[in-house]
């Protein structure tokens, strides 16, 4: 007899499937209380690892040596030039609407014309190509211009931040933000809402950017990839309204003048998590070392203290923690990249990594090669109450 893992109840209908096992996830889990570990290591020990230390450990599922991490560096740098074709189309998508469609748009088309049509193949070569991809779409949307070389040999976010083509007053540190951010964004574990439906439209033999385009649409919305931008606007609206001396006697009024309200409070509470978020803890630590002075930071901190003492009073919450998108904002901002509209472009870049590489898992490796089979739950018929 197999082990019962969950047993399904009526009530667990219609909750976004919380909690439900589905399948297995072979690159990260979500610890509701540790928080996220990459292959087992927590990600508070990882803020020094380059990007490509940490792609090779999520790919290969064991940590790199020195010569083993600069040979697949090498294979990526190899793939990352994209077809001008690509980019020509890239810039010819209308600006209307969300970054994000650009960003899932640009991907499809990306798929169009580059792919394999071998899961592990795109998965490599998406991986290597998404910086050029990314900061097209950011550049041609805010009219930065049109990047005419890139430089993969410089290290994958610093060739990142050199092709963004705004005006940079410190590139260093703005590399330096934007590698933070690339880095703990990779992967949730494998049912966020984005990889869950990478994965799922990968399930019906879709090509890998195809289903990475979907998983991107996903991503867009407010309760996923979009918070990290309304988070910011939050932060902004209660630093305007207290200024950035505020008191926690203030801020505290604030808060639960808009809980009286029935007005948001973002960037509180995760769907698994139950501490404060590992990456929130990382990005504040460096927000106090490298931005102690900086407005929007101090708001962000001061929300932290309060926020979490306010909300954890509700005993119906069970998460009264802040989560990365809190902080995360202030952070890019403070560092030279103040465009929200472009953060769940810059959370998209990071997260086509993890979902990727569990796309190649479920495809090629699981159920001892023959793959997981399309995805095709069950919904109880019930008929509409017209009294
Ligand atoms: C995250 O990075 O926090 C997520 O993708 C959201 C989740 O884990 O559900």
């Amino acid at each position: 007899m197999s082990e019962i893992l969950f047993e399904i109840t009526k009530d667990n209908l219609e909750t976004g499937m919380r909690g439900y096992p589905v399948g297995f996830c072979t690159t990260s889990y979500v610890d509701p209380q540790k928080g996220l570990f990459y292959m087992g290591r927590p990600v508070s020990q990882m803020k020094d690892f380059s990007p490509i230390q940490i792609i090779y450990l999520l790919y290969h599922g064991e940590e790199g040596s020195e010569e083993q991490v600069a040979a697949f560096s090498k294979i990526i740098q190899e793939r990352s030039s994209v077809n001008p074709k690509v980019i020509d189309a890239i810039y010819s998508l209308p600006k209307e609407g969300h970054p994000m469609e650009l960003f899932a748009s640009a991907v499809q088309i990306l798929g169009m014309v580059e792919k394999k049509d071998d899961y592990r193949e795109d998965c490599l070569n998406l991986i290597a190509k998404a910086p050029i991809i990314a900061a097209a779409v950011i550049n041609y949307h805010a009219g930065w211009g049109k990047v005419t070389s890139y430089h993969p040999e410089k290290g994958y976010m610093e060739n990142f931040t050199d092709m963004l083509l705004l005006k940079k007053e410190d590139p260093q540190q703005l590399a330096s933000v934007l590698r933070l951010f690339n880095i703990l964004h990779y992967d949730h574990g494998g049912g966020n809402l984005s990889t869950f439906v990478g994965k799922a439209v990968a399930s019906g033999l879709q090509n890998l950017y195809g289903a990475i385009s979907a998983a991107m649409n996903a991503l867009a919305g407010p309760r996923h990839g979009k918070a990290n931008q309304d988070c910011l606007e939050f932060v902004k609206q209660v630093l305007k309204q207290l200024g950035e001396n505020a008191t926690p006697q203030q801020m505290e009024q604030l808060l639960r003048e808009r809980l009286q309200k029935k007005e948001l409070i973002y960037g509180f509470g995760h769907a698994v998590l139950r501490v404060e978020d590992a990456r929130a803890t990382l990005f504040y630590n460096f927000a106090k070392e490298k931005f102690p002075q900086d407005s929007l930071l101090k708001i962000s901190l001061l929300l932290r203290e309060v926020g979490t003492k306010i909300l954890s009073e509700n005993p119906k919450i069970t998460d009264p923690f802040p989560n990365v998108d809190i902080v995360s904002g202030s952070v890019l901002t403070a560092g030279g990249f103040a465009y929200p509209e472009y953060f769940t472009v810059l959370f998209g870049l990071s997260r086509v990594v993890g979902i990727a590489i569990q796309i190649v898992y479920e495809r090629l490796e699981a159920r001892e090669g023959k793959g997981t089979p399309i995805v095709r739950p069950k919904y109880l018929f019930k008929p509409k109450d017209h009294s």
